[in-house]
């Protein structure tokens, strides 16, 4: 298995870090790829629209978004760590978001995203993860993600080492739990019906050439305006 961590803190020995390392190790993968946005100071989008109108090797900052995207393509799993900043997913994994809108359903998706697995860890100090979590499921799931596994830990400390051994337990537990079923369904995911209906609606959108003529030619090249489908 190829293992992709996304780091959405801008501290990496921090709480949603270290409970991803701790998957990490459950899972045992091959490889491991890194993706760590605040260490690569990947700046705004500007918003040229160069990714959803030329390309995304058109981007201001494609010397970083292509290394991503390659990244994200070559991964069987993907992990997602954010911490809540005011009750929120943090600046620096908005600001990554930012950069694929050219990556979602309803312009030209990556038919390898339909068959992965992606686990969304995210914690806060002790409010609610519930809206952060349901936004970056939200946006994951536009880009055609369909198995997606949920870790919100309220860490109730201010770092990692100072976390209560109850509060340990309950992070190994749930690591626990998440880290079989991704073993289990290794080759094994089944697109899901929310993100059958984005693709249906798109290629409506598609077949009325609502869209743009890059999005167009992506899935005719495809074959999704005929019998093709991006899932297995
Ligand atoms: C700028 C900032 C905003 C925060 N906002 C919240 C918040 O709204 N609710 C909350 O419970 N914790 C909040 N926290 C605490 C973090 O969510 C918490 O410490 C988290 O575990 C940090 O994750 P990390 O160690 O992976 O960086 C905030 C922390 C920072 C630095």
């Amino acid at each position: 298995m190829t293992l992709l961590i996304i780091h959405g803190s801008p501290r990496k020995n921090g709480c949603s870090s270290n409970i991803a390392k701790l998957l990490i190790n459950k899972l045992n993968p091959k490889k491991v790829l890194e993706i760590d946005i605040h260490r690569d100071k990947l700046p705004y989008c500007t918003g040229c629209m160069n990714c959803l109108q030329k390309g995304i090797e058109n981007c201001p900052h494609s010397d970083i978004t292509l290394e991503y995207k390659e990244k994200i393509l070559e991964a069987d799993v993907i992990i997602v760590a954010s911490p809540v900043y005011i009750l929120h997913m943090s600046a620096q994994l908005k600001s990554f978001f930012d950069h694929f809108p050219s990556m979602c359903i309803m312009h030209r998706p990556e038919s390898e995203i339909f068959n992965k697995q992606l686990v969304i860890i995210s914690t806060s100090a002790g409010s609610s993860i519930k809206k952060t979590i349901k936004e970056i499921d939200g946006i994951f799931t536009f880009f055609g993600f369909s198995k997606i596994y949920k870790l919100p830990i309220k860490v109730m400390a201010e770092n990692y080492k100072s976390l209560s051994a109850k509060k340990t337990e309950e992070i190994n537990k749930k690591v626990n739990k998440v880290s079989t079923k991704i073993l289990k369904n290794q080759n094994k995911t089944k697109v899901n019906i929310r993100v059958r209906g984005w693709f249906y609606i798109a290629r409506v959108l598609q077949k009325r050439n609502f869209m743009s003529e890059l999005d167009n030619i992506h899935w005719n090249n495809k074959g999704w305006l005929n019998k093709s489908r991006p899932w297995k």
